[in-house]
C-alpha cells in the first residue's frame, strides 16, 4: 500500500497544525518529523517537545527519523512524547540490534536508514528485525536537494530480499520526491512516501499532497 509521508521540515513551522491538517486532507497518511542534532547531520531541527505537541494536533502516527548522534539516550524520551515510528540511521549505531530492539521496547515501529553512501547489504543481519527501512535518496540534513538515483537499486533489493526470505518490513524513501520522481521510486518497490519541499515548499500544501500521492498510486497500477 503507497503511503504519502508529508515531512514538516519544509513546512512554516509557524503553522505547524495548520500545515499538517492540510497535508493530511490531501491524503498525507503519515508525518515525517526530521530530528537533527547538528552532530550527525549539519542542522538542528527539533525535539521531544515538539513531538508532544505535534501529537495534540493530528491523529495520524508520527515517524522520528532521528539523525542524531547516540540515539539510544533519547528513544524513550521521544516514545514518552507520542513518536509511532522512530527511525535511527545504521551509521549512528554500534549496537544497531540493540537500538532497534529499544525502540520496540517501547511499543513504536522500528526503522533502520541508510545513507546514499551506505551499502543496502550492510542491513542484512537485521531484516528481520525491522518493521521498515528507509532508503535516504539525498544526504541527509536538508529539504529541496536533488533525488539521488543510486537509491533505487537498493530499494528494488529491498522489495526482492523481502519476497525472497518471505519478511514482512515496508520500504520508505526520503529526499528529493516530487511528482516527476515518485514514479521510479515506486516502482522500485518503496512504498512510503516522505516529501517536504514537494508538498511544503510552495503552493497549497493539500493540492500538493493529492497531486503526489495520484502520480505515486498511478505508478502502482504501471508495476503490476
Ligand atoms: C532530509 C530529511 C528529509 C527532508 C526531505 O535530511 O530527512 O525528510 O525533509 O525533503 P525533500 O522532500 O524536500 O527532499
Ligand atoms: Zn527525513
Amino acid at each position: 500500500m503507497i503511503e504519502l509521508a508529508p515531512s514538516i521540515l519544509s513546512a512554516d513551522f509557524a503553522r505547524l497544525a495548520e500545515q499538517i491538517r492540510a497535508a493530511v486532507a490531501g491524503g498525507g497518511s503519515v508525518i515525517h518529523v526530521d530530528i537533527m542534532d547538528g552532530h550527525f547531520v549539519p542542522n538542528i531541527t527539533v525535539g521531544p517537545p515538539v513531538v508532544r505537541s505535534l501529537r495534540k494536533v493530528t491523529e495520524v502516527p508520527l515517524d522520528c527519523h532521528l539523525m542524531i548522534e547516540n540515539p539510544d539516550q533519547y528513544i524513550p524520551e521521544f516514545a514518552d512524547a507520542g513518536a509511532d515510528w522512530i527511525s535511527v540511521h545504521q551509521e549512528a549505531c554500534v549496537h544497531l540490534d540493540r537500538t532497534l530492539n529499544l525502540i520496540k521496547e517501547h511499543d513504536c515501529r522500528a526503522g533502520v536508514v541508510i545513507n546514499p553512501a551506505t551499502p543496502v547489504d550492510s542491513l542484512s543481519e537485521v531484516l528481520d528485525i525491522v518493521d521498515y527501512i528507509l532508503v535516504m535518496s539525498v544526504n541527509p540534513g536538508f529539504g529541496a536537494q536533488k533525488f539521488i538515483p543510486n537509491s533505487l537499486h537498493k530499494m528494488r533489493r529491498l522489495a526482492e530480499w523481502r519476497a525472497k526470505r518471505g519478511l514482512s518490513y515496508r520500504i520508505e524513501v526520503d529526499g528529493g520526491i516530487s511528482p516527476e520522481t515518485v514514479g521510479d521510486v515506486v516502482r522500485a518497490g518503496a512504498e512510503i512516501l516522505v516529501a517536504g519541499n514537494a508538498v511544503f515548499g510552495h503552493g497549497d500544501p493539500k493540492t500538493n499532497a493529492e497531486k503526489l500521492l495520484k502520480a505515486g498510486l498511478e505508478a502502482t497500477l504501471q508495476k503490476v
